[in-house]
């Protein structure tokens, strides 16, 4: 696992976009796997520069998000589609037909589930999976649990999750219970991860993820299993 650790949001954000670019021009077709909530937020802004100046080319990239709410659609601005079209889709030359979120209407969700593990299956899988970790230590939606869950799923909601996510929303009733998020196999067999973490309150959890056991209880804490790990990280907040 590389770790480096930066100043503040700004160089975590500038090292997480080179990395996430340098990607994509070593294989302009690459598969990314997509993150939303704060943490990738300054590296997408600082890929659009990054497109606009003519440094990086997204025309045949392809994108896989992590999770969505379970019950908001494409056009409630609380979604992470909504998300990924204001941060990054809408600003880069990416094919929208080619950029993937769960689908947070589905009325199947057990079928949803199983396409989106088809379909990362049948892009030949993630070449870089980005990732944010929540003050609990889930990664995706995988929250603290008994056991790891490899696919796809339906997951509850933590209250810690739901409380940390609500400066989000204009009240914590309005934060959806629910969400289908990407299961650890998928996440795992990334050819490699790119980990960011920033502020201080997540310091010490990020400590326990890298250097402690590995245990479902702290789901980040499996990507010590995996051979090719970078975390940037600030905590200067
Ligand atoms: C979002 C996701 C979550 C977030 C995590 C941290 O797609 O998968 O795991 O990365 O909740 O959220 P922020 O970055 O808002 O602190």
């Amino acid at each position: 696992m590389k770790i480096i650790e930066t100043k503040n949001y700004q160089e975590t954000s500038l090292v997480a976009a080179d990395i996430l670019a340098e990607q994509v021009r070593k294989k302009e077709n690459s598969v990314l796997g997509l993150a939303t909530g704060s943490s990738p937020e300054g590296m997408y802004s600082e890929l659009i520069k990054m497109y606009k100046n003519g440094e990086v080319d997204f025309s045949k990239v392809i994108s896989v998000n992590l999770d969505e709410y379970f019950g908001l659609g494409p056009d409630n601005n609380q979604s992470y589609r909504y998300f990924m079209n204001k941060h990054l889709f809408d600003h880069v030359n990416i094919r929208k037909e080619y950029t993937y979120v769960p689908d947070g209407l589905t009325k199947n969700p057990e079928q949803e589930c199983k396409a989106y593990d088809q379909l990362i299956e049948d892009l030949g899988g993630i070449d870089l999976q980005v990732l944010g970790m929540g003050l609990n230590g889930h990664i995706g939606f995988n929250e603290p649990a008994d056991y790891f869950t490899a696919g796809t799923h339906l997951v509850c909601l933590e209250e810690s999750t739901i409380e940390a996510n609500s400066r989000f929303f204009a009240s914590k009733e309005e934060v959806p219970t629910k969400a289908l998020s990407m299961g650890l196999k998928s996440i795992l067999s990334a050819k490699k991860i790119l980990l960011i973490v920033h502020g201080k309150a997540k310091q010490e959890i990020l400590m326990k993820a890298i250097h402690g056991p590995v245990t479902p209880q702290l789901p980040a804490s499996i990507l010590q299993l995996h051979p090719n790990v970078t975390v940037v990280c600030s905590f200067n907040e």
